[in-house]
């Protein structure tokens, strides 16, 4: 069976990281949109989370044969945060959480604006967080994606 990698990426940070897989794996690597994949292959999904959801997740998983989903998100990693990215997205399949960013020019004023009033929320008083959401950043490395590489290059 073939290995597949499908992504979602609205702002490219989840795009950027299932090329860098793809390159590391040598294996394909396809946008939701055009996923060239059959019934049988094994798919590794990535996509990124709006308000706590994978976005795609409950529709690629009715329609191929998911075997490892990476979510993509700004918000640092924690074990406690993959917990509830788990149970939020109801997740019972092998999920690695990896660290994106806000990219603030590639987003529509309504996002924009949306992050802008939930960022104030989330960060409080915390500095990191209070200029992510002010100013957007870039979390991707490859170093990020390091416990992933190794989890598919061994199954
Ligand atoms: C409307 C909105 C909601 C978001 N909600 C979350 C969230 O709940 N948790 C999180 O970690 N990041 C959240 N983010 C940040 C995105 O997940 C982050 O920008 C991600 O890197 C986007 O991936 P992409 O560049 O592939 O589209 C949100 C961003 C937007 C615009």
């Amino acid at each position: 069976m073939a290995k597949v990698i499908i992504y979602k990426s609205k702002t490219g940070h989840t795009k950027r990281y299932a090329k860098m897989l793809s390159e590391e794996l040598n294996i394909p690597c396809y946008s939701y949109k055009d996923a060239k994949a059959s019934e049988n292959d094994e798919i590794i999904f990535l996509s990124y989370i709006y308000a706590s959801k994978i976005m795609g997740l409950s529709k690629i998983l009715k329609k191929y044969n998911v075997k490892v989903v990476i979510a993509v998100g700004a918000l640092a990693y924690s074990k406690d945060y993959v917990e509830t990215l788990k149970n939020a997205n109801n997740i019972s399949l092998p999920f690695f959480y990896l660290r994106g960013g806000i990219d603030y020019s590639k987003l529509n004023f309504f996002f924009r604006k949306f992050l802008s009033i939930i960022g104030k929320d989330i960060a409080k008083d915390d500095k990191e967080l209070l200029n992510l959401f002010k100013n957007g950043k870039d979390f991707v490395t490859k170093n990020n994606l390091e416990p992933c590489i190794n989890y598919l290059k061994n199954i």
